[in-house]
């Protein structure tokens, strides 16, 4: 079987760490076996300020098309805050239903977190957070708008049906990681009664279904507090749409920041397409210049392996990862660090391929 993957480079930095992540999968390919076919789409602000086209919707309809969608990085400084966000990655999102966003807190061996005292045995968690619902939902509108009276509703949208997919999917793989074997429901039900009411009782409705799961809650204030306090409570925590995207970039940072994470949009059903992509940005300033690490980007082709069922070379560029950082051939996350993009790129290849522990 080929595995027919749909590749969006994006703006800035995107297409850089998109072919280090590429060359990784080339040759992970290679000794693991595995056919792959990549169709490039330009989508982005380049795209979009030459053509004023975002997505079409016929893009759309060739994206079902294919088994998985790998994307760079999308923004642009030219193209005003919203257009690229709403028009090209929430609208995959949601036309995709990739419901869940898949965001893993790993931190590395020897990978600098602003935690002190933690280390790899304390950070290593998995935020599962709602993707098509909530506040995102684009519910609302402005009425008077500019005026001194103006009304501004953005309305939060939680459907029964939307949240206990979620909720369940979160179960599972509390269940599969077979971790802690614990589940944090994050919320603010103690305010947000309605709709987190709704998620509360879907939890404990669902986790009925799953005795062997720990399962606890965590107010949304009080989830930041502990994650920066005691990360190691945490095992997999399951949260709606606006509290995820916060609680994972503070996630993010305790895994040593943009350079090292990376994340799935989800769309777990037997024919559905999902979507992986780094969580940084197109950082423009550093476009065209070899600085940028590409780590987060490799790893969001290891949770595409994974998806794709390819466990063997999803595992070898977890460990050349791995290696890479626990043996010190790279030291420095940021910008500029010791190696370039390329040089990066060809050390994940290699390591992946010799794939010594
Ligand atoms: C993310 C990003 C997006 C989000 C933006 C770019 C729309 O921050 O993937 O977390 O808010 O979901
Ligand atoms: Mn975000």
């Amino acid at each position: 079987m080929t595995i027919k993957i749909a590749v969006i480079p994006g703006d800035g930095i995107g297409p850089e760490v998109t072919n280090e992540a590429l060359k990784v999968l080339e040759a992970v390919a290679g000794v693991c076996d595995f056919k792959y076919e990549l169709t490039n789409f330009d989508f982005g602000g380049e795209r979009y300020l030459r053509t004023g086209e975002v997505l079409p919707d016929s893009a759309i309809e060739e994206l079902k098309r294919f088994d998985v969608i790998y994307l760079g990085a999308i923004g642009h400084p030219d193209v005003q805050p919203g257009i690229l966000e709403k028009g090209i990655l929430l609208k995959i999102r949601f036309e995709l239903d990739q419901y869940i966003n898949l965001r893993p807190i790993k931190l590395y061996p020897n990978v600098y977190t602003p935690l002190r005292d933690k280390g790899p045995e304390h950070i290593d968690l998995v935020i599962v957070r709602e993707n098509t619902e909530g506040l995102y939902l684009g519910s609302g509108g402005n009425i008077r708008k500019g005026t001194s009276q103006e009304v501004a509703i953005q309305e939060m949208v939680n459907t029964r049906f939307g949240v206990e997919r979620c909720i369940r999917y979160a179960f599972e793989l509390t269940s599969e990681r077979n971790k802690d074997k614990k589940l944090t429901l994050c919320d603010k039900a103690n305010v947000l009664t309605f709709a987190h009411g709704l998620w509360s009782r879907a939890f404990e409705e669902v986790g009925k279904e799953y005795s062997d799961i720990k399962q606890d809650h965590a107010y949304v204030d009080a989830t930041t507090m502990w994650m920066v306090k005691n990360p190691e409570w945490f095992d997999v925590i399951v949260t709606c749409n606006m509290f995820g995207d916060i609680i994972a970039d503070l996630g993010a940072m305790i895994q040593g920041g943009m350079g090292i994470a990376a994340s799935g949009n989800l769309n777990p059903g037997p024919d559905g397409v999902s979507m992986f992509e780094p969580i940084h940005g197109s950082a423009p300033k550093y476009k065209g210049q070899n600085k940028i690490n590409p780590l987060a980007a490799i790893g969001a082709m290891a949770m595409l392996l994974k998806d794709e069922d390819q466990m063997e070379a999803s595992r070898r560029i977890e460990n050349a990862i791995t290696r890479a950082l626990s043996e010190r051939h790279i030291k420095d996350l940021s910008a500029g660090g010791d190696l370039s993009t390329t040089q990066i790129g060809d050390l994940i290849a290699r390591l992946a391929v010799e794939n010594k522990n």
